[in-house]
């Protein structure tokens, strides 16, 4: 018998993980961008349909996918279901607390899985502006401290990597 004591999810987390919405892949998407790494484990890819209408940009449809926990799956099929048909700006603003308000609130253990998942969609949404080379007034010069932190969690996972290669190098 297991001695691991369970996380307690909320019921919202684990009815969305048994039942994601907008999982899977987004054939004809204009933007994919990934967060995370496999090396853990926990990577996530989220894919954005962008129309532009008069001067804004909306997500016309969206769609993710995880190989994260159960709370990564679940915030992240809850971020896209709040992004689409919204303006670029307004999921911009979206962020990991008002995910884990949604879900009922995240164990603190995992508030990193919802970070991911805004942090993917950040950089799903930089990397459409930069591809077409507009620069929206309200989209941050540099990183948010959100998307440092993914961009951090991506260093270490590297460096864990290469790490044992190293040693075995010496
Ligand atoms: Fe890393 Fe959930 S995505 S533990």
């Amino acid at each position: 018998m297991s001695n691991r004591i369970p996380l307690p999810y909320s019921p919202i987390i684990l009815e969305i993980f048994r039942n994601p919405k907008h999982f899977g892949e987004l054939k004809d998407a204009d933007i994919v961008a990934r967060a995370g790494s496999p090396a853990c484990g926990d990577l996530i890819t989220v894919y954005l349909k962008i129309k532009k209408r008069g001067s804004n940009y909306f997500i016309e449809d969206a769609k993710f996918e995880s190989y994260g926990c159960a709370a990564n799956i679940a915030a992240a099929s809850i971020l896209i279901d709040m992004i689409i048909g919204r303006s670029m700006k307004d999921a911009w603003n979206i962020s990991w607390k008002m995910i884990s308000d949604k879900l009922g609130g995240l164990p603190s253990i995992k508030f990193h899985c919802s970070i991911l998942a805004v942090g993917a969609l950040r950089r799903a949404i930089r990397m459409y502006f930069e591809k077409n080379n507009l620069r929206p007034e309200w989209l941050p010069e540099n990183l948010t401290s959100l998307e440092k932190q993914v961009l951090d969690e991506e260093k270490a996972i590297e460096m864990l990597r290469i790490t044992p290669k190293i040693e075995e190098n010496r």
